[in-house]
């Protein structure tokens, strides 16, 4: 089955940057949010991105037209209806997702594939919420979603070859490279990604090298684009604190468990980026 309709549902950082990539590609995408702020909210962040690439000469204004003309809002379930495939990019809440999931299971047409972008969560435990699980797949992208080339496409035990074909050609539409990975917490980048994020903090925690250096050292040691501690603000310490329990719930190795200074940061509302404060401050450009 070719993908020609595409939904979104959560225009947060990941789903805001899916429905950018989707409706970039030419591919007519829906977007659904809580509520009206929200949406608005997330919109915004694709026109600002949108906005930011033409000034910096890397999107044209026709690119930009298409884009937002391809794309729509709505805080309706029901306006997902006639989507082809419709990815899921809510918060890491299964109770959330086991909701979601069966009012979209009940308002799309039987063909619609799910995808979840779940970085940790089982997308077999998320499968048995619909009557679909032969169409159910994860398509987990990386942020920021419009730069970041990868999507691991997520098999379980009932995906049909049929759903992950057609998952993979629109991945490849809209200029991702896949990889393929088994069900298992954290897939293939975040069981190798998130061990690292968490040995930064714990290194920086036991007074071994300051923060620039740890980050100068697999910056320029290793040619990665940014440090962990860098990267750990990025992607937000309470998403990385969040994926590391449930990879520690999911595998019990001391490897994957949350450091206590990551956790007390979380506490203490210092979340990165999103919050103007974490590891670094970030109300400088660059954050500092
Ligand atoms: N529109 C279009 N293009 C844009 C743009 C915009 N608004 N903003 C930037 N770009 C382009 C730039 O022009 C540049 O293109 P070029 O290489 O052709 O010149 C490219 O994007 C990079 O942009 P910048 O030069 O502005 O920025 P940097 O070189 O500093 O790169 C970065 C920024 C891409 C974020 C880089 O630092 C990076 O790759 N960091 C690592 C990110 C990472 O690891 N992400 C994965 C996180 S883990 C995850 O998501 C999984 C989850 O489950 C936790």
């Amino acid at each position: 089955m070719a993908i020609q309709k595409v939904g979104v549902v959560g225009c947060g950082l990941m789903g805001s940057g899916i429905a950018q990539v989707s409706a970039a590609a030419g591919f007519p995408t829906v977007v659904r949010e809580v509520s009206e702020p929200l949406l608005e909210k997330g919109l915004g962040s694709i026109r600002k991105f949108l906005e930011g690439g033409v000034a910096k000469g890397k999107v044209t204004e026709a690119a930009m037209k298409t884009t937002l003309d391809n794309l729509s809002g709505t805080t309706k379930i029901e306006d997902l209806a006639g989507c082809d495939l419709v990815v899921e990019a809510v918060s890491e809440n299964i109770d959330l997702k086991r909701e979601l999931f069966g009012a979209l299971d009940k308002a799309c047409k039987a063909e619609t594939l799910f995808a979840s972008n779940t970085s940790s969560l089982s997308i077999t435990e998320m499968s048995t919420f619909t009557k679909r699980p032969d169409r159910f797949l994860g398509l987990h992208f990386f942020n920021p979603v419009p730069l970041m080339k990868l999507v691991e496409v997520v098999r379980t035990i009932r995906t049909s070859d049929a759903s992950i074909a057609a998952a993979a050609e629109w991945c490849g539409k809209i200029g991702k490279t896949v990889v393929s990975t088994g069900d298992s917490t954290g897939f293939v980048v975040n069981r190798l990604l998130v061990p690292y994020m968490l040995d930064a903090v714990r290194v920086f925690e036991q007074g071994l090298a300051s923060r620039d250096d740890i980050d100068n050292a697999m910056k320029l040691g290793c040619g990665y684009p940014m440090g962990p501690l860098l990267l750990g603000d990025y992607v937000g310490l309470d998403t990385t604190y969040y994926i590391a329990q449930i990879m520690f719930d999911e595998f019990k190795e001391p490897r994957f468990a949350p450091p206590p200074l990551l956790k007390r940061m979380v506490l203490a509302g210092l979340h990165g980026r999103k919050t103007g404060r974490g590891l670094y401050d970030w109300s400088t450009n660059p954050p500092s």
